[in-house]
């Protein structure tokens, strides 16, 4: 089946599945994100409180927000009506899928300029203009970035246009092609680094951060970036995975696909974490110093090392590379809820890139815009939609109607995620905002 059917597109087969989910989970959260909460938040034990996360809700809720998608065969929002329907509840269930495309929107208002800046870093390695300078000199060059809005603004559009073109193209013609490609350089390149930095990074200390828990440096507020993070890295609870299930062929095994993505995502994470804190400690810098810890570790580390121009391209050409399989994915809930709606597919595109354009602008101005979109989405929409997804397909959809569409497991199997969608997740996800919410008042 092709796009130019005018039934739902199919991606052309069952690899093309796991690569654009992998290509939507691996981006700026991974190899951007990750290395800098986990910094602030004190490394190990946030680490392990955000893989308990990805084991306890991200997992269930992936297989539960996936089928949701195959079974309904559309965009998030008719998905969930369509479902909603059938089992005979209230047709505001639907507002899952309305928050996700407005979640998806938000995020790529500020997630285009943080690839944006990955381009310029681009730039500059490929032209070695950070090559040689002193530690100081190379970190006040971010600064230099923040502050310089034009530039910011020719990479953000930039970012969007591309994005804009291959989704543009359509899911298996666009997004389909893009991700067999890109997918495939991403994890080269990632090894190729993840190499450079055991040769010349201060491995065993970036690996001693990483994985030795101090649970007394948790708080409320840090449990709440871990669950938070562990929906914005599995692009969960917002449509993504969704509306990415829809394209899914009939055959292919919900939960093993579920998992491989899930385990990709996780083991990118930890090679992205194995590969920059190492240079962040031979750079000299500490590892919570925020988000421009990747754009002034990384170009310090390369200025003064062997190869440094050519790694330090590779470096930011992945990082552009994670960023863009995973923009579109955040527009496509929206497009493909416009095109059932009867806008063309290329008038949705340009419709909703400009929104996304003009958000990025207003996110380059104000750093409050670019972290008030990123507070709200990542800590609130989308563990909100995940939560409201467990319910949905736990207590609404009936036990029937969800044995059929998951297959690939035996009963037993079933059951056990079956229990933990209905009662360790969403307990989890209410536990968790509660105890972020009492930090908040100081109790
Ligand atoms: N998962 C992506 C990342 O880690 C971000 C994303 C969130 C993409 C939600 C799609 C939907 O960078």
């Amino acid at each position: 089946m092709s796009d130019s059917t005018a039934s739902h597109p199919i991606w052309s087969n069952r690899l093309t599945y796991i690569l654009a989910t992998t290509g939507a989970a691996v981006g700026l959260g991974n190899i951007w994100k990750f290395p800098y909460i986990a910094g602030e938040n004190g490394g190990g034990a946030f680490v392990l409180m955000y893989l308990l996360c990805i084991l306890l809700l991200g997992i269930p809720i992936m297989v539960a927000e996936v089928m949701l998608g195959r079974k309904g065969r559309a965009n998030p929002v008719h998905a969930m009506l369509t479902q909603a329907r059938s089992a005979g509840v209230s047709k505001g269930w639907s507002l899952i899928g309305i928050m996700g495309v407005a979640a998806g929107i938000m995020i790529l208002m500020y997630y285009s300029v943080v690839a944006g800046w990955s381009l310029e870093y681009v730039f500059q390695s490929a032209t070695s203009s950070y090559i040689g300078k002193s530690p100081t000199d190379v970190a006040a060059g971010f600064g230099v970035l923040a502050q310089d809005t034009t530039r910011q603004l020719i990479w953000h559009s930039a970012f969007i246009s591309v994005t804009a073109f291959i989704v543009g193209l359509g899911v298996t013609r666009g997004i389909g092609n893009a991700v067999n490609i890109l997918m495939p350089m991403l994890f080269m390149l990632l090894l190729l680094l993840l190499w450079y930095a055991y040769n010349n990074g201060e491995f065993m200390r970036g690996l001693t951060f990483m994985f030795s828990a101090d649970f007394s440096k948790l708080t409320g507020a840090s449990l709440l970036t871990a669950m938070g993070h562990a929906f914005f890295t599995l692009s969960l609870g917002m449509g993504t995975v969704m509306v990415y299930g829809s394209y899914m062929p009939e055959s292919q095994s919900i939960p093993s696909a579920s998992v491989t993505v899930a385990f990709l995502d996780t083991l990118i994470a930890l090679v992205a974490g194995m590969a920059i804190f190492p240079l962040v400690f031979a750079s000299g810098l500490e590892p919570g110093s925020g988000p421009g810890l990747l754009f002034e570790t990384l170009p310090i580390a390369f200025s003064d090392m062997w190869g440094g121009a050519f790694f330090g391209t590779g470096f930011f050409v992945l990082v552009s590379i994670a960023a863009l399989s995973s923009s579109i994915s955040l527009i496509e809930p929206g497009i493909a809820w416009l095109e059932k709606l009867g806008i063309t597919r290329i008038k949705a595109t340009v419709g909703l890139a400009l929104l996304c354009w003009i958000g990025g602008v207003a996110s380059i101005y104000s750093a409050d815009v670019f972290s008030t979109l990123d507070y709200l989405t990542a800590n609130i929409m989308l563990p909100l939609g995940g939560l409201l997804i467990a319910l949905f397909v736990g207590w609404r959809l009936g036990y029937t109607r969800v044995r059929k569409e998951i297959t690939g497991v035996s009963n037993g199997l079933f059951n056990i995620w079956f229990v933990v969608l209905r009662f360790i997740t969403p307990i989890g996800v209410i536990v968790v905002f509660y105890e972020s919410i009492k930090g908040l008042f100081g109790a």
